[in-house]
């Protein structure tokens, strides 16, 4: 049996930590990684263990991510499965746990799927790479929240010794006799 590893990502920066997180599990266990927008036909049988990671933007994960899990529920609750979301807020220590990630909170509040485990990562913020609404709207919520304003900059807040441990969390989780 296989691990199923989906993500959601714009920039790239969930796209990195899922497979990063596959690079892991593939000590101990054969794993899948697909980018959730894209996937179609899922051999579930293939599986016995599945995981979510979305990015946010402008307050909201992708609507794909809602509308996988609504259309694959079933399959998501036979399983043992863990969900991630990666997101600047939590580049707040007081911020990157599911309960005081307000995104994350609202997403575990509202989702028909109750996940195994859950983690909150902090993601990166490359201002040269984005267009300019975006670089502007970006600033601005930086400037009110005390966080890095240079638009020549590029910085990657994420803490891979956390992903390091939660992909091992993860992996010790027990599995779900289907
Ligand atoms: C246009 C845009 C909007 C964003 N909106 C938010 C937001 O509302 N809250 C937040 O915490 N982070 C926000 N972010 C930060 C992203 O979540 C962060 O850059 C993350 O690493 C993106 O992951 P991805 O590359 O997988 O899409 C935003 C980033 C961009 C570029």
């Amino acid at each position: 049996m296989k691990t199923l590893i989906l993500f959601s990502s714009r920039d790239g920066q969930t796209r990195e930590i899922a497979s990063y997180i596959a690079s892991v599990l593939k000590e101990g266990m054969e794993c899948d990684v697909f980018n959730i927008l894209r996937v179609e036909n899922i051999v579930w049988s293939q599986y016995d263990r599945v995981l979510i990671g979305a990015s946010i933007r402008y307050g909201h994960f992708h609507p794909a991510v809602t509308k996988f899990i609504k259309h694959h529920l079933y399959e998501l609750q036979q399983r043992t499965s863990g969900f991630f979301s990666v997101n600047l807020t939590a580049r707040k220590a007081e911020k990157r746990m599911p309960q005081t990630n307000a995104y994350t909170r609202k997403f575990l509040l509202r989702s028909p799927w109750q996940p195994n485990c859950c983690a909150v990562f902090a993601g990166a913020l490359r201002y040269p790479r984005y267009p300019w609404f975006d670089r502007i709207m970006i600033q601005l919520i930086m400037r009110m929240t005390g966080g890095e304003t240079d638009p020549a900059k590029e910085v990657e807040y994420t803490d891979w010794a956390k992903v390091k441990r939660f992909a091992n969390e993860f992996a010790q989780l027990s599995g779900k006799s289907q």
